[in-house]
Parts: C-alpha cells; sequence; structure tokens
C-alpha cells in the first residue's frame, strides 16, 4: 500500500467515468501540488452543484482515450495546467502537450475549459495553458469556459477563485441544473483510527513506498530518495545574523549521478514545535495511528499521502502546515467555528464576492496568518484534525542549485542556501521549513540526520565545447552553479585542456558580509580559471551597485563574446534580475551589435533558442 496507489490505469478512462457516472474529467500539470490542489478543489466543489467529476493525473492515463471523451454524452474536460521553466509542461503533463502537439486528432464534440498556472516574473507567462487552450480549438474542441490564468507572483489562490466563479454558471447552463450550491458534506475522505498496526506497517515519513528510508534500494528518484548524510555544514556569512549554509551531501554507494548546473531535491521536515502547537489547538493524541480513505472508489488516489500513519508524523513530512491557508480550506471550516461572528468572518473570507476577497487578502495574506495563527485568532474554531488534513497541501521538496562538479566532488553534492527567516506585521517570526530544518540538523553518518533527496537533470549545462566562452551572472545564491561550472573548468584546465575565456558577474551585500566563496572565486581568478571576477557590492557605498550595472559598463566585452559564439548564463532571483539582465542583452546587441531593437530582441531570443543564452531562476 503507498500513497498514490492509482485506479485509472487498472481501468481504462472512458470505461470508468462510463461506470461511475461521471461527465467531468479534470487533468492537472502539476509540478509542485499547487495545479493539483486546483483540481482536486474543483472536482470537490462540483459536487456542491450535484455533479460528477473525476481528477485525473493525465501521466496515468493512455492519451489515445482523450479523443474518444466524446462518446461519453455531455463530458466536459477540465485542463489545470501549470507553466514551468523556459515555459515547459510539467514533467507530469509533458506527454500530454507533445501528443496534442503531434496528432491532428479530431476532438469534435469535447467541450473544454483551461485554467493555467503561471508567474508574471518570467519571459514565458502562462505559455502552456494558452498553448492548450488554443490547441485544442484547433483540434475541432469546443471551448465552454473561458481561458483563466493565474499568476503565482501576484494572488494565484484569488485568480482561481474568480475563474471558478466564472466556471460555476456555465456549466450549470450548459447542464440544465440551478447554479446554486447544495448543502452537503464535502468530505473527500473518512478517518480510519488503529490500533495495533505492527511498527513495520506505519509510514514513518517516507515520501511513496513502505520502509523505504530504512531499507534503501537503487535507483533512487523522487518517489523513492536516497537518504544522504550531510558531511559537511558551516554559514558563509560573517558578522551578520543572515546565514547562507554550505552543505555538502555524501552520496558514496548511492549510484546518483549528477552534472554541474543539476538541481538536488531535498524532502524537509516541519519545525516540531509547530506541529505540538497544531496538536494542542485541535486537542488530538498526535501519536494516534491512523489512515484516510478516500470515499470516491473511482479516485486514482486512494489516500492523501501515505497511511497508514500517525498524526505526527503526518504534520511533519507529508504536509504543509505553513504556507497560508486557501479559500477551500477556510470554507470547509468555518462550519466548526461555534462563535457566530467568527464563522462568518470566515464564510466572508471564503466566499468569491469583492469584499470576501479584499478580506481574504487583508486577514490572511496581509497579516500572514498561517494555520496556527488561524486558530489562534478564531478561538471557537475547533475543526477535527482529520478535516485539517484532508484539506491541507501535501509538503513538497524544495529544489537547489547543485553548488558542486561531479569531476571534482563525484561523491559528494554541495548545497548553497540562503537561511529564510522574517518577521511578520505583527512581529512574529516565521522561518522556512527547509533551510532551518537543515540549519538544526546534525553532521554525521547516523540515520537520524539523513536528508531524503533525488536529482533532477537541468537544461543549465556547460558548453559543449571547452573553448567557448562563458558570461556567468549569479547574484547571491545565484552563484552555487557557477561554483559548480568553475569547478570543472579548472579541472579541466589542471588536466591540460584548452578551456574559453570563464567570466563571472557575482553581487552581494557587502563585502565583509555575506561574500561568498570569496577565497575560491580571488584563487580562481590567479590561477587564470576565471578570466576576469566582477563583483557587486549594493551596501557597501551610499549608491546601490549591482551586476546588472557592472555588466551594462562591460558592453562591449559582452558583445564581443557573443559575437565569438559565446554562452550567457543568468541565476538567481527571476523577479527583477533576470528581467534587467535580459533588457540589457537586448540593449547591447541592439547598440554594440548595430542591429536596432526588434532584430535584437530577435537575435536575443534566439541565443535562448540555441541553448546559448540559459537561465536558471526561481522567486
Ligand atoms: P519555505 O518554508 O518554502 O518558505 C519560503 C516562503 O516564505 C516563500 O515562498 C514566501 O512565501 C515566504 N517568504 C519568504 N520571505 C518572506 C518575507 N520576507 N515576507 C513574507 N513571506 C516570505 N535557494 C537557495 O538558497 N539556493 C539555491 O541554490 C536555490 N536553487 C533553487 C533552484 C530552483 C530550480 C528553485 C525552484 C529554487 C531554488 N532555491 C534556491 C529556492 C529554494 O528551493 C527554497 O525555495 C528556499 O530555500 C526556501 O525554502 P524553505 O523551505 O526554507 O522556505
Ligand atoms: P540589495 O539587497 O542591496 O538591493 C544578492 O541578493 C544581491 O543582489 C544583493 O546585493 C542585492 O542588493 C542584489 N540585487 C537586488 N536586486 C537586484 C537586481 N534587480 N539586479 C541585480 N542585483 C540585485
Amino acid at each position: 500500500e503507498n500513497g498514490s496507489a492509482n485506479a485509472v490505469s487498472e481501468k481504462g478512462l472512458i470505461e470508468k467515468m462510463k461506470a461511475s457516472g461521471k461527465t467531468i474529467v479534470i487533468f492537472f500539470g502539476s509540478q509542485t501540488g499547487t495545479g493539483e490542489e486546483f483540481a482536486q478543489r474543483l472536482a470537490k466543489n462540483c459536487r456542491l452543484y450535484g455533479l460528477k467529476a473525476l481528477v485525473v493525473d493525465p501521466e496515468e492515463i493512455d492519451l489515445e482515450e482523450l479523443a474518444r471523451l466524446n462518446e461519453i454524452p455531455n463530458a466536459i474536460a477540465v485542463f489545470i495546467v501549470a507553466t514551468y521553466g523556459e515555459g515547459d509542461p510539467t514533467d507530469n503533463a509533458q506527454e500530454m502537450f507533445d501528443y496534442l502537439q503531434q496528432g491532428e486528432w479530431d476532438l469534435k464534440g469535447l467541450k473544454y475549459g483551461v485554467f493555467g498556472l503561471g508567474n508574471k516574473t518570467y519571459e514565458h507567462y502562462n505559455e502552456i495553458g494558452k498553448y492548450f487552450d488554443k490547441r485544442l480549438e484547433e483540434l475541432n474542441g469546443s471551448r465552454l469556459i473561458d481561458l483563466g490564468l493565474g499568476d503565482d507572483d501576484a494572488n494565484i489562490e484569488e485568480d482561481f477563485v474568480t475563474w471558478m466563479d466564472k466556471f460555476w454558471p456555465v456549466v450549470c447552463d450548459f447542464y440544465g441544473i440551478s447554479a446554486s450550491e447544495q448543502d452537503i458534506s464535502m468530505r473527500q475522505y473518512k478517518l480510519m483510527s488503529l490500533d495495533d498496526v505492527a511498527t513495520e506497517k506505519i509510514f514513518k515519513g517516507e515520501v511513496y513506498r513502505l520502509n523505504s528510508y530504512v531499507k534503501q534500494k537503487p535507483p533512487y528518484d523522487s518517489k523513492n530518495p536516497f537518504m544522504a548524510p550531510i558531511s559537511v555544514k558551516y554559514n558563509l556569512f560573517k558578522g551578520t545574523d543572515r546565514k547562507c549554509l554550505h552543505i555538502e551531501l555524501d552520496i558514496t554507494d548511492s549510484r546518483l549521478r549528477y552534472e554541474a548546473g543539476d538541481h538536488v531535491a531535498i524532502y524537509p521536515a516541519n519545525d516540531p514545535q509547530t506541529v505540538n502547537r497544531i496538536g494542542q489547538l485541535l486537542d488530538v493524541d498526535l501519536d494516534q495511528t491512523f489512515s484516510l480513505i478516500n470515499i470516491d472508489e473511482d479516485a486514482s488516489k486512494k489516500h492523501p499521502f501515505p497511511c497508514p500513519t500517525t498524526f505526527r508524523t503526518a504534520l511533519t513530512y507529508y504536509l504543509d502546515i505553513t504556507s497560508l491557508p486557501t479559500t477551500q480550506l477556510i470554507k470547509e471550516l468555518a462550519q466548526y467555528a461555534t462563535d457566530e461572528s467568527e464563522r462568518k468572518n470566515l464564510q466572508l473570507m471564503a466566499s468569491a464576492s469583492e469584499e470576501g476577497k479584499a478580506f481574504y487578502n487583508t486577514f490572511i495574506r496581509d497579516e500572514h496568518t498561517d494555520l496556527v495563527s488561524l486558530l489562534e485568532k478564531m478561538c471557537s474554531l475547533k475543526p477535527p484534525i482529520d478535516h485539517v488534513m484532508e484539506l491541507l497541501p501535501r509538503l513538497q521538496a524544495r529544489y537547489y542549485s547543485i553548488s558542486s562538479s561531479p569531476k571534482v566532488h563525484p561523491n559528494r553534492i554541495h548545497v548553497t542556501c540562503t537561511v529564510v527567516e522574517y518577521e511578520t506585521k505583527d512581529g512574529r517570526v516565521c522561518k522556512g521549513v527547509t533551510t532551518n530544518w537543515l540549519l538544526n540538523k546534525p553532521v554525521g553518518d547516523d540515520l537520524k540526520p539523513r536528508v531524503p533527496i533525488f536529482v533532477r537533470k537541468s537544461q543549465f549545462r556547460l558548453p559543449f565545447k571547452f573553448q567557448t566562452s562563458i558570461l556567468m551572472i549569479g547574484p547571491g545564491t545565484g552563484l552555487a552553479p557557477f561554483r559548480g561550472f568553475l569547478q570543472e573548468r579548472d579541472y579541466y584546465k589542471k588536466e591540460g585542456r584548452m578551456v574559453g575565456k570563464s567570466i563571472l558577474y557575482y553581487g552581494c551585500r557587502r563585502k565583509a558580509e555575506d561574500y561568498l566563496y570569496q577565497e575560491e572565486l580571488e584563487q580562481y581568478e590567479t590561477n587564470g580559471t576565471l578570466t576576469k571576477l566582477n563583483v557587486a557590492f549594493s551596501r557597501d557605498q551610499s549608491e546601490k551597485v549591482y551586476v546588472t550595472h557592472l555588466l551594462k559598463n562591460d558592453a562591449g566585452m559582452v558583445w564581443s563574446i557573443l559575437k565569438e559564439g559565446g554562452h550567457v548564463y543568468v541565476c538567481g532571483d527571476a523577479k527583477n534580475m533576470a528581467r534587467d539582465v535580459h533588457d540589457i542583452l537586448v540593449d547591447i546587441c541592439d547598440k554594440e551589435g548595430g542591429m536596432g531593437r526588434t532584430q535584437a530582441v530577435q537575435y536575443v531570443k534566439d541565443l535562448g533558442q540555441k541553448s546559448r543564452y540559459v537561465l536558471d531562476v526561481w522567486s
């Protein structure tokens, strides 16, 4: 038994829908869980209108069935798809994307609607959602609901609620039913308290396979992570309360392979104090063993997370207990508030009205009201823990750009991460889950301090030819993959190979405080591995100096590197830096290359297409 036993593949999708009388199918393309959560939420809400929906991971079906959906009378297919990286589909939607792109399918009669999840700070905003919406029409499908676009940089929760608000009248009209919600139970899972379960049958934090953390078996991947000991850990910052960790994960005998530029994913655990506090507030024995079982037998997910387990384990390893509560959670939990004004407030916050959305934004977002503070602020709200657990999103793995090269460190993966800590308006200190868990984790070889990891291949690669020149732009922890690149180029140089120019633009606040790997970088410049080291200290003088300022000053050099076929790499903050760098590159091509603006924009775009301008950015 595991966390996501799947039933769709046992029966075909069409057969299954026919057998259970479902007419709505909701596909999700999700990388970090938000898309999947939206899909589950939409399905749940369907029940309020007396409609039956099936949520489907496109990875788990025979895609030919897409073209056969019109066999089901009045079928509606909803696609909730995220755009990832450089305008790519998520891993689980890749095949469906290819399928739509390749075939000349006839989807005549298929009613559909698309909601895209994206982030406006990235250049390829919601490209996948837009593509699905357009392509389904080209293939003869008929758009029943207008495309909805969610922007994770602003308020994706609100975008989704607004889209759902438009979804219901259209769908109810289509089925000829009343567009008002019925008063029925929203529960998707039923709780089974279990006593006398043998310890070895209880999940203890494994993400997928029972006991996989103690009985380790390669190959390791996202469902079967390797338990890596931390061999080395220290703080790279000096003379400041902020911390940036240098961590070395030992992968000896794991058969894990990586390349410079890849990402390592880490499955964290929540802070035990927060877990205990939730136990207290909900008045439960956290060490009780239980299973949550899907009421809908057709659903592909039997359990929302690996079961049986204990409440403590679920809250520690499986559930995201720190991100802000969704409107759905508030909507479903409101009923448990015994105080009428609290209940009314919760209901208002969860409603799609303008007043409701504004209230949600102040109370939840501006005041940073997480689950614990919601339960503390709403004293009469005492929901049953199983209902809370049904509504919380899954705790996700976090990704880090590997900061080493396998040529130099075949048995180690280096991570460079800033410890996340910030204060809310009312003075509470909030801590990032993974970085603080790593900060407090002991170093050593015991099983306990180990870190569940897997490696995710990236497109961020050194040029195929050693002689190709590279420009690297990475302020802050954006330096991470470049440290790997430099280790690798240094290695080849020492082997006597001809290595092209390597030019780095790095930036931090103050030379004496947060200059990462200063000695190493200076050493690389001295021995010639780094052709030129440019560092922007933003706060050592009254005027801000950023990597972008330095880059602009070097316009002539940048153009000569581009002209000779060099590669440009940008890593770090997606929000402003990456966009600024893009604009500067266009400017340089325009002025130095004398090609005019329109052509310069196209030139930079082409560089991207040829993988000569590559981004590894996050927000
Ligand atoms: P979380 O518990 O996830 O908390 C972070 C969240 O807290 C934020 O999303 C935001 O919602 C909130 N938050 C943070 N600051 C504030 C604030 N001031 N006010 C209000 N809310 C706030 N990070 C690195 O340090 N090094 C890397 O090399 C690196 N590489 C990455 C590569 C990729 C491909 C991606 C996607 C991300 C990368 N990251 C990197 C980021 C990393 O994955 C984590 O997001 C980061 O370490 C925080 O994780 P956490 O679990 O500690 O924090
Ligand atoms: P600041 O915090 O002093 O504004 C790493 O975070 C470094 O990147 C810091 O020195 C930070 O400066 C700087 N930085 C902030 N915004 C930037 C931008 N748009 N472009 C380049 N660097 C930036």
